[in-house]
């Protein structure tokens, strides 16, 4: 007799036989699930402290610009969307791999001469996170290594592993503005490495590279055949006279998946739409092209509205927008340098860009301070100040510091900052 005809009853019985490992519930969590760990959170978690409750909170912690209002969006950004809302064409599914739309307005803003694009070579994700995702997952096997930055943003660790990829870290250096130590990248390199991530300009470094670094980390990814995933995501958010130069402008040889997007740029984190640019002028990367294609179906394509948004919001946004952001930001990071570079016992390296900047605590300078988690225990239950500690990014006795807050507001928890060093110093 099938199960459907059996009564209730008739049906008890018969589990009564079902062998012991399945009459009880057992439902642990998945391999990938447990190795899919986050530093930043796992971190802040594990902090013991709270704000001082007889002073407000300010946050130094959070990668997202739009948190204090200071930096809105642009309204033509608003209309292009309201434009798709009625239009009544843009609440389907999207090809998983990006509306034409879209690939075609992307591939058209961010092809060069040296780099050219077609829509062909764009792959349209729910945010650079998932760019970054699907790139890494096109590219790398478990059981194979991937050369991640040290200080680096924390998710590259966290996709790599939660694939079973090795993760080595090759270093920068913080007194050559966080280049990279090219000479110990070499020495992690072997059979099983498949690719390199740079992030250009960084979080957390605020660093910009020089075009002349730009051209060595291609010589050695020439000479070992490396893949360049480059995490442009804060590209031309750069200050003063420094340049941003797009890495795959400088080579036609060295295969590069560039990851970028809408959030910082355009200041819509919320919105999720990031891309992967294929530069790859002599097809290394064929088999690659249909990896991202087939990994982009897990998703069923990202957020549609804000893709068929993407042709208006690229080529009608002002100019003088992003040069509002960056002046903005860049007032901010020069109030940053002068104001904690003055404080003993921090050690300061002046960000060229991005959001953020590395601020090293000069640990044997302090009586009760043992490291840098201690530092911003101390620093929030005592001043409400709140940074991340450098081993969020794999680098101690370092705190990073975002500094998207109004002015004020900055120079409010600098000063703070300054009390906590002075009350803290030997
Ligand atoms: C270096 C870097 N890459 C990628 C991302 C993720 O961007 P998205 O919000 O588009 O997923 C961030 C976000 O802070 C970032 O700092």
């Amino acid at each position: 007799m099938s199960i459907n005809d059996r009564s209730e009853g008739a049906f008890n019985e018969e589990v009564k036989n079902v062998t012991t490992s399945r009459s009880k519930w057992h439902v642990p969590a998945s391999i990938v699930s447990k190795r899919t760990i986050n530093p930043i959170r796992e971190t802040v978690h594990k902090m013991n402290a709270k704000p001082n409750p007889d002073k407000a909170l300010i946050s130094l912690a959070l990668g997202d610009p739009t948190h204090f209002g200071n930096f809105k969006i642009h309204e033509n950004c608003i209309d292009a969307v309201i434009k798709q809302l009625q239009s009544y064409k843009a609440n389907g599914y999207p090809p998983a791999i990006g509306c034409e739309e879209a690939r075609k307005a992307v591939a058209k803003k961010f092809s060069t001469e040296e780099a050219p694009l077609t829509s062909r070579d764009v792959v349209i994700g729910s945010g650079a996170s998932d760019a970054l995702n699907i790139a890494i997952g096109a590219l790398c096997n478990e059981g194979q290594n991937i050369l991640l930055p040290r200080p680096g943003f924390s998710l590259y660790q966290t996709i790599s592993k939660s694939k079973g990829i090795e993760d080595r870290y090759y270093n920068l250096l913080p007194d050559r503005n966080w280049e990279i130590d090219l000479d110990q990248l070499v020495t992690l390199i072997d059979d099983k490495t498949v690719c390199i991530v740079i992030n250009n300009p960084s979080n957390p470094c605020g660093s910009n590279f020089s075009r002349h670094h730009l051209e060595l980390i291609l010589q050695v990814c020439e000479t070992y055949k490396l893949v360049i995933i480059s995490d442009e995501i804060y590209e031309d958010m750069v200050f003063g006279s420094t340049k941003f130069y797009p890495i795959a402008s400088l080579t036609k040889s060295v295969p590069i998946l560039k990851i970028s997007g809408l959030a910082k740029r355009y200041l819509v984190p919320g919105w999720r739409v990031g891309w992967i640019l294929i530069y790859d002028q002599n097809g290394v990367l064929d088999e690659i092209r249909s990896a991202l294609l087939s990994l982009s179906n897990l998703i069923l394509g990202s957020n549609s509205l804000i893709q068929y948004s993407i042709p208006d919001i690229l080529f009608n946004t002002p100019n003088e927008f992003y040069e509002d952001t960056i002046n903005k930001l860049e007032r901010n990071a020069s109030i940053s340098a002068s104001i904690l570079s003055k404080i003993r016992g921090l050690h300061v390296i002046v960000p060229q860009g991005a959001m953020y900047m590395m601020v090293g605590i000069n640990i044997k300078e302090f009586k009760d301070i043992k490291d840098d988690l201690e530092f911003t225990e101390k620093l929030l239950e005592e001043e409400s100040v709140m940074c991340l500690p450098g081993r969020c990014f794999h680098y101690p006795d370092y705190v990073r510091i975002v500094f998207t807050p109004p002015p004020e507001k900055l120079e409010e928890a600098y000063n703070r900052i300054r009390e906590f060093c002075i009350r803290h110093h030997i």
